[in-house]
């Protein structure tokens, strides 16, 4: 298994995990389990990394074509920056809009669906 698959598969992992540990914290009731929380966000964290890192290798050795399959990649930057915020500011358990959960429960889905078309237009089908 050559270093991209190994990363594209954790990557792939983490967030399946990020997406169980997120929905745990949001039913475990009552305030947040700061344990609870920092697991999530250090799964979220070393997933955004992974996919990092296997774009990185991507845009390397491949040939991407520059603007679109770039500006996807963009696009799932973008949404993964928005759940670190969204995140950060749901962590604080202030008195927020309920926008901001909204954000933090659509986000994942369409942040999935970004990096995963991210890195089938990056491989363009090398991998
Ligand atoms: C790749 C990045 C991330 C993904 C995909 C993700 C995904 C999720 C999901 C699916 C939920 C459950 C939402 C629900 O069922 O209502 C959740 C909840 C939560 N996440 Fe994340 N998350 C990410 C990053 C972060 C980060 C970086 C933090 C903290 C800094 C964070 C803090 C929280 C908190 C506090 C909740 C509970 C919200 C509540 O119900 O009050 N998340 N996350």
């Amino acid at each position: 298994m050559n270093t991209l698959t190994a990363k594209l598969i954790a990557a792939g992992t983490l967030f399946l995990f990020t997406l169980i540990s997120g929905v745990i914290v949001s039913h475990s009731g009552g305030p947040l389990s700061v344990a609870l929380v920092t697991v999530h966000k250090l799964i979220a964290v070393a997933t955004v990394v992974l996919f990092g890192m296997a774009v990185n290798q991507l845009v390397k050795t491949g040939d991407a074509k520059v603007l679109v399959d770039l500006s996807v990649v963009a696009f799932a930057g973008v949404l993964f920056v928005s759940l670190v915020v969204t995140g950060a500011l749901l962590t604080r358990e202030m008195q927020l809009p309920e926008a901001i959960l909204k954000v933090h429960q659509v986000a994942p889905l369409l942040a999935l669906v970004a990096s995963t078309a991210s890195i089938y237009l990056l491989a363009g089908g090398k991998s």
